[in-house]
C-alpha cells in the first residue's frame, strides 16, 4: 500500500481536462494516479504519470488500485460529453455517466476516500432564466448528458448525507484552449467542439465551419457560450482541493468568465488570430443546444480566491492553435 498523503487519483485523466489537470497537480507537487479506459483519451496524453487503463465500472479493478494507494481525493473527468449524441443513444451516458460513478463512488467511499471533486457542467441548468448563471439557478437540465450529471449531483449529495462524503461540484461552462505550453492539445474523435473545428478549418484539414442555427435569441442569432481556459478551468480544481482537504464544507461552483461569445464571434476572433479566411457555413439547429449559457462564477472567485488568468477569447483561441500545431 503508497501510504503517500498526496496521491490523486484522476479517472479519465487521459481526456482533454483530465490530462491538463494532471499536469497542474504535478506543478503543485501531488502525485497523479491516472485511471483511464483509453475510449476517448490518448495514452499519450499522460504526461510524467502513472496510467491504469481499465474503467471506472470495474469494481475488482477498483477494489485492487484502492487497495494498493492511500488516496488523498479522487478528481472525476471519466464522462462522456457529447450533448447531441446524449439525445440519440441516453443508455450510454446514463451507464457510463451515471452507472459507473456510482459504483466508483461507493468503493472510494467503502476504502475511506472522503474527498470527490466531480466535473459537472452548465448544462445542469437547462434554458437559462437569466443573463448569468447563478450556481442557485434551477437545475432543470435538457437533454441525457446534461440529466446524467444532474443525476451524480444528487447521488454526490446524498453520500454526503449518508458517509461524510465531502465534495466539490465544479460545473464547467466551455472549457477550451490548450497548455501554453503546448504539451497537450484538445483531440475528441470524432471533434464535435466549436473551437477545435474552427482551428481545424483554419488548418485546412477540414473544408470549414457549420453554425449550427442563426435563430436564437441572441444578438447574432447564434449560440453564446461562457469559454474558459483549461489552464484556469484546472487552477479551480486546484484551489477547491486545498480547500477540501483543509476542512472546508462541500461546494458547488460555476466555472467560466462570465462572458459570453456567439458562435459568429468566435469565428470571427479564430480568424483574427490565424490570420486564415475560415469558411461559415449556416446549418440547422443542433438538438439539445441552449441559446445562452453564461457563468456568473463570482462565488468561485471569491471563496477560492480564484483569480482566472486567460479569460480573453483571443489568448484561448490563440494557445489552442499553437498546441495543435505542435502536435499534427
Ligand atoms: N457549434 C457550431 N458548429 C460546430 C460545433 C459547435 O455551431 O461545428 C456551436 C454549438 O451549437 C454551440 C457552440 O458552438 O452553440 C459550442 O458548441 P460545443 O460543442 O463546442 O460546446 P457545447 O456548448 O455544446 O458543450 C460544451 C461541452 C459540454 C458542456 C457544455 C456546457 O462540450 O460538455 O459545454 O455548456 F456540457
Amino acid at each position: 500500500m503508497h501510504t503517500d498523503s498526496k496521491s490523486i487519483l484522476v479517472v479519465g485523466g487521459a481526456g482533454y481536462i483530465g490530462s491538463h489537470m494532471v499536469l497542474s497537480l504535478k506543478r503543485a507537487g501531488y502525485h497523479p494516479v491516472v485511471l483511464d479506459n483509453l475510449s476517448k483519451g490518448h495514452r499519450d496524453a499522460v504526461i510524467d504519470a502513472e496510467l491504469i487503463v481499465g474503467d471506472m465500472a470495474d469494481a475488482r479493478l477498483l477494489d485492487e488500485i484502492f487497495s494498493r494507494y492511500q488516496f488523498l481525493a479522487v478528481m472525476h473527468f471519466a464522462s462522456f460529453i457529447e450533448v447531441g449524441e446524449s439525445v440519440k443513444f441516453p443508455a450510454r451516458y446514463y451507464q457510463n455517466n451515471v452507472a459507473a460513478t456510482l459504483n466508483l463512488l461507493d468503493i472510494m467511499i467503502k476504502n475511506g476516500v472522503k474527498h470527490f471533486i466531480f466535473s459537472s457542467t452548465a448544462a445542469v441548468y437547462g434554458e437559462p432564466k437569466s443573463a448569468a448563471i447563478t450556481e442557485t439557478h434551477s437545475l432543470a437540465p435538457i437533454n441525457p448528458y446534461g440529466r446524467s450529471k444532474w443525476m451524480v449531483e444528487e447521488m454526490i449529495k446524498d453520500f454526503a448525507v449518508s458517509d461524510g462524503l465531502n465534495y466539490a461540484i465544479l460545473r464547467y461552462f466551455n472549457a477550451a484552449g490548450a497548455d501554453p505550453e503546448g504539451r497537450l492539445c484538445e483531440r475528441h474523435e470524432p471533434e464535435s467542439h466549436l473551437i477545435p473545428i474552427v482551428l481545424q478549418a483554419a488548418a485546412g484539414k477540414r473544408q470549414g465551419v457549420t453554425i449550427y442555427g442563426d435563430r436564437y435569441p441572441t444578438a447574432d442569432g447564434t449560440c453564446v457560450r461562457d469559454y474558459i481556459h483549461i489552464v484556469d478551468l484546472c487552477h479551480a480544481h486546484l484551489l477547491a482541493l486545498r480547500a477540501l482537504t483543509e476542512g472546508k464544507k462541500s461546494m458547488i461552483y460555476n466555472l467560466g468568465t462570465g462572458h459570453g461569445y456567439s458562435v459568429l464571434q468566435v469565428v470571427d476572433v479564430a480568424r483574427r488570430v490565424t490570420g486564415k479566411d475560415i469558411k461559415a457555413a449556416m446549418g440547422e439547429p443542433r438538438a439539445g443546444d441552449s441559446a445562452v449559457l453564461v457563468a456568473d462564477a463570482a462565488l468561485a472567485k471569491q471563496e477560492l480566491n480564484w483569480v482566472p488568468s486567460y479569460p480573453d477569447l483571443e489568448t484561448i483561441i490563440r494557445h489552442a492553435w499553437q498546441a495543435m500545431f505542435k502536435h499534427s
